[in-house]
């Protein structure tokens, strides 16, 4: 049986009077590439949003190994191993290379050692990042700076990594590269929550994936079953 890490049980949130999640229910298992597909406005970053603590639900559940995580700040999410890579990748920009992979360990201030093999892991997984540590985070391309958003999110020592649209905006051949990316940490260990709106990519690389819309799941599956659905290829992979 797969052991289950995280498991999002009829959340509803809200943005002030506007319920922008109706009861959505999805399950990340031990070393799995999960992902939430849907249209702009559909809830997959209000959903990791309600998952990092940065907004409460207004009714529901979210367990991560076994420990309700509902309701907790961001700082006690993360230290438990559940991290964010947001939306637009929200770097510092007038901060480093380096400065800015060290904004993700700041939880660690009681693992020097470890912090440090991470920062060596992040160098390795970006040799580009490792060229330009002393560079500023706003100097970097959008290419670099998603490298540069995933290792900061590296440096929390992730279990769990949940990473908001990280192609958008970039060429197809380093789309490529981030989802190499992606697969590449999922076989080192870290069970990955992907939200993306390029939806065959994200299919592809996919153990199972979810549908939202409206603030509603409408489908899940695998990655394969959803990738050959009707509906899907119509509505996402822009198929007639
Ligand atoms: N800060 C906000 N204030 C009010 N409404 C918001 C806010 N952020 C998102 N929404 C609304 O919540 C719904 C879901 O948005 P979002 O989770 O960002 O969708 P997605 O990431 O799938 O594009 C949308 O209707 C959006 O307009
Ligand atoms: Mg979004």
């Amino acid at each position: 049986m797969p052991q289950t890490v995280l498991s999002v049980d009829a959340i509803h949130t809200y943005y002030g009077q506007i319920e922008a999640l109706k009861g959505i229910s999805v399950h990340v298992d031990q070393g799995e590439i999960v992902t939430l597909i849907g249209a702009n406005g559909a809830g997959k970053s209000t959903t990791l949003k309600t998952i990092s603590g940065l907004l409460a639900p207004k009714t529901g559940t979210i367990t991560f190994l076994g420990e309700v995580i509902s309701g907790m700040p961001v700082h006690k999410v993360t230290e438990r191993g559940v991290v964010h890579v947001p939306e637009g990748r929200r770097i510092f920009p007038t901060m480093t290379v380096e400065e800015n992979l060290e904004m993700g360990a700041y939880l660690r201030n009681k693992d020097p050692k470890g912090v440090k093999e991470s920062m060596e892991r992040v160098f390795d997984l970006f040799p580009r990042l490792e060229e330009r540590r002393s560079q500023k985070g706003g100097t970097l391309s959008g290419g670099e700076q998603q490298m540069l958003a995933t290792g900061r999110g590296m440096m929390a020592d992730p279990k769990l990594l949940m990473l908001d649209e990280p192609s958008m905006g970039l060429a197809p051949v380093v789309v490529e590269m981030i989802f190499e990316t992606i697969q590449k940490l999922n076989k080192e260990g870290i069970t990955i929550l992907l939200v993306e709106q390029n939806a065959a990519m994200a299919l592809q690389v996919a153990d199972r994936g979810y549908v939202l819309e409206t603030g509603g799941i409408a489908l899940e599956g695998t990655g394969r079953e959803l990738l050959v659905n009707e509906q899907v290829r119509k509505t996402y992979l822009g198929e007639v």
